[in-house]
């Protein structure tokens, strides 16, 4: 017999999870505590808003910081719209999936300037805006307000797919995971209950090898039933991701400043800065240096992983550039920050300055 085709698992409810929650809740910057929200404190939706954008696909722990940057550097809406694009996509830099960014300016331009600096309630509401898609809207409507809507995430549907014993793969039994989600979600503390089960899934109901000794849900857990919590939820194998190669320029003048490009809007690392180089593609693509200068290839490769393939980056340098007949600026070195870089152009900076105090 399969839970979850229709039948109701009782022993497994909101309210043993919300009392789990009461005593174990993860302290987080952007969280009110359970007991506070029981006392009908409830968080600024713009926190909520921030940090759940900054964790779709990145991690509590990576988050965190962020979070805190973030909300020093703009305490509110009106703050965050009002920023230079450029401030944002330096404070952003690291944290990944920069469309999440240039989404996150936006939204916040459209909450500042049309919508009175007031965040909607509704998950339709908030589906409207820029960058917030069903998780998240699901996410700010309960986190926020309290209206009984239902997060799906990775630890959702993991908790989920062991509950009831769903031994259909992922992704195509999402929508499955995701109605029998709604079931359990209560009227009642909605937000919390929100919370707990992302927290559940982070905590106790790893992926690995799940905590169920001290799991609120083992009793009624069918997976835990029948040894089978640790294999779930089944995954339908992913494609190999290709390697695209590409190479960058990295030029100094004599004064240290350096050469670097504002990537266009549209498309990956789109509005960050970055060294000028060739397309990423499997084979490498004709390429010309930005500025005339003696270029040497750097003896080690870069290697970073984007979400659908990985890149090797071959680095030229050329360290006594002269001459301004470029289409690139030149940041100086009050200027330059390496930490306003994404990632992948940071590991260049890197690779170079190992190499530069290899032979010095
Ligand atoms: N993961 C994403 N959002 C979360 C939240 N609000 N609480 C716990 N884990 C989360």
């Amino acid at each position: 017999m399969a839970w979850g085709y229709g039948l109701q698992n009782n022993l497994v409810n909101s309210t043993d999870l919300l009392s789990w929650y009461d005593v174990n809740a993860r302290v987080m910057p952007w969280r009110v505590a359970p007991s506070d929200r029981r006392a009908g404190v409830l968080p600024d939706p713009y926190f909520v808003w921030l940090s759940e954008v900054m964790l779709q696909q990145t991690t509590v722990a990576a988050v965190k910081d962020y979070f805190v940057k973030f909300t020093t550097l703009w305490p509110t809406v009106q703050d965050l719209a009002a920023a230079p694009d450029g401030d944002v996509m330096a404070a952003w830099a690291g944290l990944g999936y920069y469309a999440r960014a240039r989404n996150l300016l936006k939204c916040a331009r459209v909450v500042a300037g049309e919508l009175n600096g007031v965040f909607p309630k509704t998950e339709l509401e908030l589906m409207k805006l820029p960058g917030i898609g069903p998780y998240t809207a699901a996410a700010v409507s309960s986190i926020a307000f309290d209206v009984q809507a239902t997060v799906l995430d990775g630890n959702v549907e993991r908790v989920m797919s062991r509950v009831h014993a769903v031994l259909d793969p992922l992704p195509a039994s999402k929508e499955h995971l995701r109605a029998l989600a709604a079931k359990l979600t209560p009227a009642d503390r909605a937000g919390d209950y929100a919370q707990a089960v992302m927290d559940l899934g982070a905590t106790v109901c790893t992926p690995r090898s799940p905590s169920c000794e001290i799991c609120p849900w083992m009793a009624g857990c069918v997976a835990h039933k029948q040894g089978i919590a640790a294999e779930l939820p089944r995954k339908t194998p992913k494609k190999k991701v290709p390697t695209r190669v590409g190479v960058v320029y990295l030029a100094r003048r004599v004064d240290g400043a350096v050469l670097l490009e504002r990537r266009p809007d549209k498309g990956l690392l789109g509005g960050m800065l970055g060294w000028p180089g060739s397309e990423w593609a499997v084979d490498q693509l004709p390429h010309n240096p930005p500025i005339a200068a003696n270029w040497t290839t750097l003896n080690t490769v870069v290697r970073h992983t984007f979400t659908h393939f990985h890149l090797e980056l071959t680095v030229l340098v050329a360290n006594d550039v002269t001459g301004t007949d470029h289409i690139y600026d030149f940041y100086d070195m009050e200027q330059f920050n390496p930490t306003d870089l994404p990632t992948v152009m940071r590991k260049v900076w890197e690779a170079t300055n190992l190499k530069l105090t290899k032979d010095n």
